[in-house]
């Protein structure tokens, strides 16, 4: 496995997978690598003739009451994980290869990254779609693959792909859970053992709205009730949001008529968990 620093080292990597008539699948990352993050590698591996992945914990999509120097770094698990799954090749930039001096070019995808995380992290979605977009010029992947973990960010991606006529696939895989029902997280590392056994109570609520669609409740208030009622049953949720919105434009609905993402964002002390459920298609 080749363990990359600069960009023009990348790009060396990605002429050498060209000249051979290869395709090449990426998996973006921010490395403290589980279960989830390694769906997307293998899924990768499966479709592609040479797979890369990036390790960068992007400072731009961090604000300023976050979590970005505490954020957790395992970076010799993670490429033992990478090399052992078969990856040709991982980047492991610093910020100043990411960000070369004087750096001032950012993309905004300015509706789809506007409510839900976008509302709670201004800048947030500012930061994951420059680095995305500077992935995909020095990798020029011919797919890339993201979690629907991200919800958000996935639709944020989408969108960016489609307006800039970015030649790349963009491949969402499904969420990998403990058997508990809570979504891998690199942040599921800062609960307690108390706010642990609390926090499935995010997938109860995402099953409950789900039942609930399944039995003919298309009224999108009344689901958003159901979400908040499942909450409300653990004292040591405090939820920040819940959502039941368009899949596309994630705009919140009154009725659910099409593909409809629902979300919710809690809070269990200090750490905030997002997870979501798509209901009427994907
Ligand atoms: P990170 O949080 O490291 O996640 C990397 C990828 O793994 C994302 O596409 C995310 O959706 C996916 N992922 C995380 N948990 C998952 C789970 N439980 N099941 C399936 N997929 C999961 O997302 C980022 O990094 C960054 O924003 C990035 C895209 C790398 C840009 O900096």
């Amino acid at each position: 496995m080749n363990v990359l620093t600069t960009a023009d080292e990348v790009r060396a990597f990605r002429t050498g997978v060209g000249g051979a008539g290869g395709t090449l699948g990426l998996v973006p990352t921010m490395g403290a690598l589980h279960a989830g993050h390694l769906s997307l590698v293998a899924r990768a591996r499966s479709e592609n003739d040479r797979v890369a992945a990036s390790i960068f914990v992007n400072p731009a999509q961090f604000g300023e009451n976050e979590d970005l120097a505490a954020y957790p770094r395992t970076p010799e698990n993670d490429l033992r994980h990478l090399e052992s799954l078969g990856v040709d090749a991982v980047w492991t930039p610093s910020p100043g290869d990411v960000y070369p001096p004087g750096f001032q070019t950012f993309i905004t995808v300015e509706e789809v990254s506007a409510p839900l995380e976008g509302a709670r992290r201004p800048g947030h979605f500012r930061g994951v779609a420059t680095v995305v977009a500077k992935l995909f010029n020095v990798f020029e992947p011919d797919r890339a693959y993201f979690g629907q973990k991200d919800a958000q960010q996935v639709a944020v991606i989408r969108r960016m792909v489609a307006d800039l006529s970015f030649p790349v696939d963009v491949v969402v895989c499904p969420i990998v859970r403990e058997a508990d029902g809570l979504a891998l997280s690199s942040r599921n590392v800062y609960l307690s053992p108390g706010e642990r056994r609390a926090a499935p109570v995010l997938r109860r609520a995402l099953l409950a709205a789900r039942a609930a669609f399944e039995s003919g409740e298309r009224d999108a208030g009344r689901l958003r009730a159901v979400l908040n009622e499942t909450l409300a049953g653990e004292p040591l949720a405090r939820p920040d949001y819940v959502s039941v919105a368009d899949a596309v434009t994630l705009l919140e609905l009154e009725r659910v008529a099409g593909p409809a993402l629902v979300s919710l964002a809690v809070r269990f002390g200090g750490t905030r968990l997002i997870d979501n459920v798509v209901l009427g298609g994907t």
